[in-house]
């Protein structure tokens, strides 16, 4: 069995490493396909260094564009190379453009797709994300379902049963796999001159949060009022596009609010989990501060991590009013709640489902 992992972006070198190294370690036939998404040294290879992954074995270097132009470029740059390299199954993970471009590449080849975190819905259909996920879980073979609440949303949408498999999130693997890697070898506390739980993080990078004036402003705001109210500094490594829209709206960063440069995995890890609370609009920031047991304030409207929520350990605040509220209610909080997204075997359960498919198998 060949498989051809696909990815483009941060979160999905992250939340693939630990299926790299479970096809290591299990022997298989594989290759990386890099779509270019991501591209900044910071956004990209810092991962392929700190996870020690072997370099993609194609990489289409599309870059930036709008969401058309990216996303075409993806699909016919895969299926170029899935033809020449034609593999028994793709993984692909997440919902971003790359995503869905390697699932809709293999589709039309008839390649088996396996989509790693599938069944996440926000009920936002203005997300970008929320159209890839669904057309990723609707071309794909095989559903690797993170909770059983993905998996009933899949099946209420007619996907049939035998497709789907409740593996966890490869999140865990990679937060337990790292954690104490990055507690003796990251020393981005010292070089902040911080001490843990005295200090928040923060991270944004949403189209529908950055690119609006108004709700860029409202976060900034929120940092302020945070600072006024709690005193701790707010430790902000911002994604390149945040950086750029706060230049281009001419906005100054708040007082108490520390922005940085986008980290690696292990300094991010070691300052998330030291941390007293975290803001954010990622998905994997929400999963990560749940698994490592970190109170989290969501900015943003819904989250298609729900869990999160229901188990106590998120609030959904937006981007006004609710930020400083929202905090002092998490702030609170014992941390002890439910366990979500498995015991950190996501990678080698998926990869166990895709071997024992005598069509995938060969
Ligand atoms: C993308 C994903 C989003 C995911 C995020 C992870 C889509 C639609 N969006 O958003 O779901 O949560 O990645 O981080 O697929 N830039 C750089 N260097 C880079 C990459 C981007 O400077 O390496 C800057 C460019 O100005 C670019 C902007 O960031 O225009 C946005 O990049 P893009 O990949 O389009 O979207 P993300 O916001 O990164
Ligand atoms: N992350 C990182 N450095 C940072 C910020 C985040 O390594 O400065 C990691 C974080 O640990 C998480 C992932 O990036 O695993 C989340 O990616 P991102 O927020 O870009 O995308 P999303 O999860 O929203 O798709």
């Amino acid at each position: 069995m060949k498989i051809a992992i696909i990815l483009g972006t941060r979160p999905e070198i992250i939340k693939m490493s630990p299926i790299i190294r479970e096809c290591e370690k299990q022997g298989l036939e594989y290759y990386i396909l890099h779509t270019g998404q991501h591209y900044s040294y910071e956004m990209d290879k810092i991962f392929f260094e700190q996870l020690k992954l072997p370099p993609a074995k194609y990489n289409l270097d599309v870059g930036s564009d709008l969401h058309g132009k990216q996303t075409a470029k993806m699909l016919a740059g895969i299926e170029e190379i899935l033809i020449k390299d034609r593999p028994d199954a793709v993984l692909v993970q997440g919902d971003t453009n790359t995503v869905l471009a390697g699932a809709l590449a293999a589709s039309k080849l008839k390649i088996k797709i396996g989509h790693v975190e599938a069944g996440l819905r926000s009920f936002d259909r203005t997300m970008p994300e929320e159209t890839n996920r669904i057309i990723a879980d609707h071309t794909s073979d095989y559903l690797f379902a993170p909770t059983e609440n993905s998996k009933r949303y899949l099946l209420n949408e007619g996907i049939s049963h035998d497709k789907i498999f409740v593996t966890g999130n490869t999140v865990v693997d990679a937060a337990y796999q790292n954690l104490e890697i990055s507690r003796d070898r990251a020393d981005i506390l010292k070089e902040l001159g911080l001490t843990e739980k005295e200090y928040f993080v923060a991270t944004a990078h949403r189209a529908e949060n950055v690119d609006s004036k108004e709700r860029l402003a409202g976060i900034l705001n929120g940092f302020s009022q945070i600072y006024k109210e709690f005193g701790l500094p707010i430790i902000f490594p911002a994604h390149p596009r945040t950086v750029k829209m706060i230049g281009e709206f001419g906005f100054k960063v708040p007082e108490g609010s520390i922005l940085i440069e986008p980290l690696g995995y292990l300094e991010f890890l070691q300052l998330e989990s030291g941390a007293k609370l975290v803001f954010t609009d990622s998905g994997g920031v929400q999963e990560e501060a749940c698994v490592l047991r970190i109170p989290c304030v969501t900015l943003r409207d819904n989250t298609e991590r729900p869990e999160t929520v229901d188990v106590g350990a998120n609030l959904i605040a937006g981007c006004g009013e609710k930020i400083i509220y929202c905090t002092r209610k998490m702030i609170k909080s014992d941390c002890e709640w439910e366990k979500l997204y498995g015991n950190g075997n996501a990678a080698e359960l998926t990869l166990s489902k895709l071997r024992c498919d005598n069509s995938v198998q060969k």
